[in-house]
């Protein structure tokens, strides 16, 4: 055998490698998608942290760049409605923290933000061409969802369930993204808001597999060339990795960040809605464990994360989310580019001795 086992993925999207470098809101800039993208994976780069302005320019960085086939990734939640009382509650409760710390309490309540995919952003998408988009949190409206794929795009989503896997087939995915309990960052998950409905990346693969005619994409837990071989033996033509790459000089991540996920044991993370109103993966820090991980108080996604903001100016480490996938302590401190090269030179040759 000289290739790889499936090679519906590469033919798809036009990739050499069956990996995609994770959109990581946040944490992934030009620089990590460019070094992937030339090491023959396909390169993310996630919308959701950036103004238009700011989405366009990396976009025209990454177009210059030569970066091609380019994947943009968008969430694509509904703005919450204003809840002014329940924001109250929520900084009531994190009260004792600004007295401790000495911050403002009050201040107006900084407002956190992420850009859910809208008209803009499709005109944004019009104008670049990326070869792929990706969407988290299901897809967006119907009318944009067309005027995306009249681009020429091929369009991706995560499941986080069967359900959900079929959901995206039925509405005009290209390829699913089968993220398992194990990932880093928010769940995608968009059908159901239980917590028990999520499932790990080993028994999730093959149920979306026998469940969809779509290639399927493996992510969660994915931390070196031996997950990339399982996520084939589960049937799936790819895996998306995104935990692996914080650990890249490409990252941004802050140095609290930097040293908790050198410092932190697998058994380390859990899921935590406390700093966007969404239950996503992180290591866990003071916050954490003093007011949940999960908490009924936190106000709807994103605006959770404004009233933590002061809070995090005087104590990061304690105040901020640290995204971290399970697989954390299978990642080692290298480039981007050797990453990728040495993710898909070890998984090939695993798979060509089996
Ligand atoms: C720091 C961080 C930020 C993330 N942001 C996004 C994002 O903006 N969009 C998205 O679709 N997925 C996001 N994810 C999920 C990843 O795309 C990917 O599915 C996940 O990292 C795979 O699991 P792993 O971390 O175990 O490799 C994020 C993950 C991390 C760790």
């Amino acid at each position: 055998m000289s290739t790889w086992p499936d090679t519906r993925i590469l033919d798809l999207l036009g990739i050499e490698l069956p990996i995609i470098q994770a959109p990581m809101a946040g944490a992934t800039g030009t620089a990590m998608v460019i070094a992937a993208s030339r090491a023959g994976a396909l390169g993310s780069m996630p919308a959701a942290a950036l103004s238009i302005e700011q989405l366009r320019e990396a976009l025209g960085t990454l177009r210059a760049a030569g970066t091609r086939p380019l994947n943009v990734n968008f969430f694509c939640h509904q703005p919450p409605p204003v809840d002014a009382e329940r924001e109250r509650q929520w900084k009531n409760l994190l009260e004792p923290y600004y007295r401790e710390l000495g911050a403002d309490f009050d201040a107006p309540t900084p407002v956190s933000n992420r850009a859910p995919f809208d008209s803009v952003a499709c005109e944004v998408v019009e104008e670049f061409r990326p070869e792929v988009v990706s969407f988290h949190f299901g897809l967006p409206e119907k009318r944009l969802l067309e005027r995306v794929k009249a681009t020429g795009a091929k369009v991706l989503s995560s499941a986080t369930t069967v359900q959900e896997a079929i959901w995206l087939e039925q509405h005009g995915c290209d390829a699913i993204i089968a993220m398992g309990y194990e990932a880093g960052g928010h769940r995608g998950m968009f059908l159901s808001e239980d917590l028990n409905s999520q499932i790990g990346t080993m028994a999730l693969v093959p149920q979306i597999v026998d469940a969809v005619s779509l290639p399927v994409i493996a992510a969660g837990g994915i931390g070196d060339a031996r997950g990339i071989v399982a996520a084939f033996a589960l049937g799936a033509s790819a895996v998306q990795i995104g935990t692996a790459y914080l650990f890249t000089p490409e990252a941004s991540v802050t140095a609290s960040h930097h040293s908790a996920l050198r410092s932190a044991q697998a058994s380390e993370t859990a899921l935590t809605n406390l700093f966007t109103g969404r239950p996503a993966r992180g290591i866990i820090n003071r916050i954490m464990r003093e007011l949940g991980p999960i908490s009924p108080a936190a106000p709807a996604f994103p605006l959770s994360g404004g009233a933590l903001m002061p809070l995090k100016a005087k104590h990061e480490a304690d105040f901020s989310n640290l995204w971290s996938g399970q697989a954390l302590r299978l990642c080692k401190d290298q480039t981007s580019y050797e990453l990728t090269r040495t993710l898909g030179a070890q998984a090939l040759e695993k798979l060509q001795r089996t």
